[in-house]
């Protein structure tokens, strides 16, 4: 190992539970450590290296970008930003966006538009500021998204969390009915998951998701959906919120959408692209143009002819080979998104027992995770399932 793991131990911060496992480059989507050993991906850093390692194109643009210009401070245009702008823009039907670095910062900057756009119509005295988000939600490390987020786990240690946010239960219409009730005229937006990922990989119903969308536009409340996790493909659609038919006002964006790059992006629509205005939020590294053309060649592909169809047949493909497995409970998620129930084992020795079989993946609370690249051959389908169906079966 080189010391690399010792060096690493003395002077980060610990604050991740980690594997003994020193990466050192990687190809499509296989993975090679240190000592030379290949792991099959099945979780693309988390849903982030969309493209696989080092995909041709993707290098090519993130190269050519770094020797023409790597940064410019937001006081100035790049043409790089421009492009992936109007091309996200194009491909998802919304009217702007803002540029941030990952998905916490996507999901703080939906919650300050959330906040200012009933600011800006009910003023300051109608304390028109509650969002309400979802039991067993997961939006963000930072302050204000660790306190959207529901689950009691999250809130500890940092006290105090900033106040303005409600739980309601997922799938309950009543419950969020009975929220917005009793905070009536004081919610300024309703923010979900389509599909909650750390909490868990549960797909929202439809009749929520639309009975939810339907109460924000009677009320003028904002409807944010955080895609950080079911973006960019994930599901076989460009966003996870097609799957549900409603168009929410503002989305977030991150994980996958530079291919490995840190990028969040706030999509606004019509009603909500003005509220934010010179000097109300920002960024120093936001937009940053290496992450722009990264994201632009990911945008490119999964935009390309037959590109989200071919997901949907992976994922079909990928979910039939799983609950062939005789341990496998049941195969949760929407696409390349999916959550894996087990009869008797523990997900995590699991995932223990796979990377040291060469299988690289997740978990999200008891269940087994995998976000594999967007770009995963049948044929890479089959031989990392070889490795789980092993391990499942010793
Ligand atoms: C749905 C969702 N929102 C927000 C985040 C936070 O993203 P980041 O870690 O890039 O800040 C995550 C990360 O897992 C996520 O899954």
């Amino acid at each position: 190992m080189n010391g690399t793991i010792e060096k690493f131990n003395r002077h980060v911060v610990h604050s991740y539970g980690r594997y003994d496992l020193v990466l050192d480059s990687g190809k499509s989507r296989t993975a090679v450590d240190d000592g030379g050993k290949e792991y099959i991906d099945f979780g693309s850093g988390i849903g982030t290296n969309s493209l696989g390692y080092c995909d041709e194109k993707w290098v090519e643009a993130v190269c050519a970008q770094a020797h023409a210009i790597q940064h410019t401070s937001n006081y100035y245009y790049t043409k790089v930003q421009a492009d992936f702008a109007a091309k996200l823009c194009e491909l998802t039907g919304y009217s702007k966006m803002f540029f941030g670095n990952s998905g916490a910062e996507a999901n703080e900057c939906a919650i300050k538009i959330a906040r200012k756009y009933s600011f800006d119509k009910y003023g300051k005295d109608a304390q028109r500021w509650v969002i309400i988000t979802l039991v067993n939600s997961f939006h963000g490390r930072t302050i204000a998204t660790l306190s959207a987020t529901g689950q009691d786990v999250f809130h500890n240690y940092f006290f105090p969390f900033v106040e303005g946010f409600v739980n309601a239960e997922a799938n309950n219409i009543d419950d969020l009915k009975a929220k917005l009730k009793e905070n009536e005229g004081r919610v300024c937006a309703v923010m979900f998951e389509c599909i909650q990922g750390e909490g868990g990989v549960i797909a929202l119903d439809k009749e929520f998701v639309k009975a939810a969308a339907e109460e924000c536009e009677k009320n003028d409340i904002l409807l944010i959906c955080d895609e950080v996790q079911t973006g960019v493909g994930r599901t076989g659609k460009f966003l996870a919120c097609e799957h549900y038919g409603v168009k929410p006002n503002i989305v977030t964006l991150a994980k996958g959408l530079a291919g490995g790059i840190p990028i969040g992006v706030c999509l606004t629509d019509e009603k909500t692209c003005e509220v934010l205005t010179p000097g109300t939020h920002g960024s120093t590294f936001g937009g940053n143009p290496i992450a722009c053309a990264g994201g632009l060649a990911v945008l490119d592909r999964v935009s390309s002819e037959g590109f989200l169809e071919g997901i949907d047949a992976k994922a079909a493909y990928f979910r039939e080979k799983l609950s062939e497995i005789g341990e496998v409970e049941g195969v949760d998620g929407i696409g390349l998104m999916i959550g894996v129930r087990l009869k008797t084992k523990d997900a995590h020795d699991v995932a223990k027992a796979c990377l040291d079989s060469g299988l690289l993946i997740l978990t999200a609370k008891e269940k087994l995770r995998f976000l594999p690249p967007l770009t995963i051959t049948k044929e890479e389908i089959d031989k990392g399932i070889a490795i789980l169906r092993s391990v499942l079966e010793q």
